[in-house]
């Protein structure tokens, strides 16, 4: 199932805008994040909650997904594979550590924007309620760390990688 290099190509570039693409959505995410942990303004924290909570469900969340599925694709369409290789591995599972915490932490992003959009709350209801930044911010540094891997490759294969590339070389020899 390896991809021609015309189709690799595309794939690719669909898959850097995706990824790279939600590391620049939470970095939008995490500007309404600080004020939301700083403001003291009842309309700017109310306007934060509120579009936090947009950003989180309609892009963040689906380049999360896209950037998994694209991933997948990359690995199972190219000769790196899903299981040859460390560096695709450790992305695969803090892909889906990272999309999992933010599917649990949408939950509370949502509860926030319940209580902004009331307008009975005050500005002291709406201070008290927090900030979601440990959670933004610890997950750029894992998407960071993803990208880097992506990008150095670096060497390193499972068992199943080596046996693979034996039966691979011995095809080869004798097929
Ligand atoms: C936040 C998540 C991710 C980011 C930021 C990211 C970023 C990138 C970048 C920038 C590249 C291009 C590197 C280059 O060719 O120089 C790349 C390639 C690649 N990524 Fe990802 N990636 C992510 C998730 C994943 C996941 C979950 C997988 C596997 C399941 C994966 C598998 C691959 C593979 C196999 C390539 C190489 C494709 C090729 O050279 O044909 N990525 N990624």
């Amino acid at each position: 199932m390896i991809m021609t290099s015309r189709l690799r190509k595309f794939a690719l570039a669909a898959h850097i805008t995706l990824a790279v693409g939600w590391i620049g959505a939470v970095a939008g995410y995490i500007a309404l994040d600080v004020a939301a942990a700083t403001s003291q303004d009842a309309q700017t924290l109310r306007a934060a909650y509120l579009a936090m909570e947009v950003i989180a469900w309609y892009v963040i969340v689906p380049l999360a997904l896209a950037s998994l599925l694209s991933g997948l694709v990359m690995s199972v369409g190219t000769k790196w594979g899903l299981f040859r290789h460390y560096w695709v591995l450790i992305s695969l599972l803090l892909t889906i550590i990272a999309t999992v915490v933010l599917v649990v932490e949408t939950q509370t992003i949502s509860h926030f924007a319940d209580i902004a959009a009331d307008p009975t709350t005050s500005g002291d209801d709406l201070g008290a309620l927090g900030s979601t930044l440990v959670h933004s911010a610890g997950g750029t540094v894992v998407l960071l760390v993803i990208l880097v891997l992506n990008v150095y490759k670096p060497r390193g294969m499972t068992r199943y990688g080596w046996r693979k590339q034996q039966e691979e070389r011995r095809n080869k020899e004798f097929g």
